[in-house]
């Protein structure tokens, strides 16, 4: 007799086990730090249960917010061996409040307080406030010239490390000896799922680069080696500005500031659409060069807000759905440069599809947001919680018994697929 697994509870007990006090990590030993989106994606798995841990978690990531706003994507609030690069390759002390990273991650932190606010009550003044300043960071430093585009100073910024998009503008990098180290990732995981060294050495070089500027944002955005505008990331940055200003409405606070930015990002977004590759495409803010491909964040635009190429789009889902059996590939399936299982060259992530099918939902494409929302029920239920999956085989993809996995098990897709509001915890449509 075959035991069907009961997911929901493995999945808060993968929440539990990866509860460090006050914040969860990703997964043990291989990511055994707060890491930002994930922190915020744990959040909504814990509101299914524990509204006040919900919190908790968010507060936790927002002690570790810098005073330029910026909040970084990992902080190690404790030592651990069992990664590299960590405080001593960041060398942020002295500018950061705790010891963290220098880069940050995308910021969906408005978007999942207004879904803990909807569920329970509106959130402190004070980290309104603090994800405005996070906000004006994203501007200021990362998009200093206002073409409503918001780059990227590193690829581990775009929280989709190992894209093809990265290759030209990495391979552009002149890298002298970034002296001697040894990565701890494959100490976890298969290398066939990990980046390349070439790539490895490069992020090393971007993160001494940053280290020896003092992370200052006006160096970073004049010289940087590596500077490249995302459309996850502005798509992320724009959903959460309208979050924003609905929180701010309930909160009594003025958001015509927050609307400016807005109109900005809107019709800065038409920048990343690629005719060529028919779908929008990161682009090399030092060249001018559009990536060749889509990617899965080609698809967040619903997601944003932006309608513009909305019957494209769709269509691309569907011809990307006859290239591969599990939606969504973090790349073009049909492209050369598609690896079903290394690092965000291939792989399905849990909160990639919820993202995106939240988008297709509210713009009305309610046939493929569910088809996202079953294709991911089908892989936990199958394959558990690991970090990713294999697009073709649904196969187990990284690291194992992963946070926001579980999370989106747990607010999303392990319900019940004909819920007539898509999910219990999809942000509402009205904005
Ligand atoms: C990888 C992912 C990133 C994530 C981190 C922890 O670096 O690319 O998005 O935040 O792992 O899960």
């Amino acid at each position: 007799m075959t035991v069907t697994p009961n997911r929901t509870a493995e999945a808060k007990a993968i929440l539990h086990n990866n509860d460090r006090g006050g914040y969860t990590v990703p997964t043990a030993d291989l990511y055994p730090y707060q890491w930002n989106w994930d922190s915020l994606f744990s959040a909504l798995g814990w509101a299914v249960f524990d509204i006040k841990r919900a919190w908790t978690e968010i507060e936790t990531l927002f002690k570790a917010q810098w005073p330029s706003g910026m909040v970084p994507h990992i902080v190690f609030w404790s030592d651990s061996a069992s990664y590299f690069p960590g405080p001593d390759v960041w060398q942020t002390s002295g500018i950061a409040p705790a010891t963290s990273s220098g880069i940050s991650q995308p910021p969906v932190a408005a978007t999942i307080v207004r879904r803990l606010a909807e569920i329970d009550r509106l959130p402190p003044r004070a980290l309104y406030e603090a994800i405005d300043r996070w906000h004006r960071w994203w501007h200021r430093a990362r998009d200093p010239e206002g073409r409503g585009v918001i780059a990227i100073s590193h690829p581990w910024e775009s929280g989709r490390d190992n894209l093809p998009d990265w290759d030209a503008p990495l391979s552009q990098m002149e890298v002298t000896a970034t002296g001697h180290y040894r990565r701890r990732d494959l100490d976890h995981v298969d290398a066939a799922m990990r980046p390349h060294q070439a790539d490895y050495d490069r992020y090393l070089a971007l993160i001494d680069y940053g280290a020896s500027n003092g992370w200052d944002d006006a160096a970073v955005s004049r010289h940087s080696p590596f500077w490249v505008a995302d459309p996850g990331v502005t798509a992320v940055l724009l959903r959460a500005e309208r979050d924003l200003i609905w929180l701010g409405e309930a909160l009594g606070f003025d958001t015509a500031a927050i609307e400016r930015r807005v109109d900005r990002l809107e019709s800065g977004f038409e920048q990343f659409w690629h005719d060529k590759a028919g779908t929008y495409c990161s682009f090399d803010l030092r060249t001018g060069q559009h990536a060749q491909a889509g990617t899965s964040a080609s698809f967040l635009a619903p997601y944003a807000g932006i309608d513009q190429h909305t019957d494209q789009l769709i269509e691309e889902l569907g011809t990307w759905s006859l290239a591969c059996t599990y939606l969504v590939p973090s790349f073009d399936p049909r492209h050369g440069d598609f690896e079903a299982l290394r690092y965000w060259r291939g792989p399905v992530w849990c909160m990639v599809n919820y993202m995106i099918a939240v988008g297709l939902q509210e713009l009305g494409a309610h046939d493929w947001a569910e088809r996202l929302k079953s294709d991911t029920a089908a892989l936990i239920a199958a394959n558990g919680m690991p970090e990713s999956f294999d697009p073709n085989t649904g196969g187990p993809v990284g690291g194992k018994l992963f946070t926001w996995t579980a999370a989106l098990w747990l607010a999303w897709a392990g319900g019940s697929a004909s819920d007539a509001n898509f999910s219990g915890l999809t942000a509402s449509t009205d904005h």
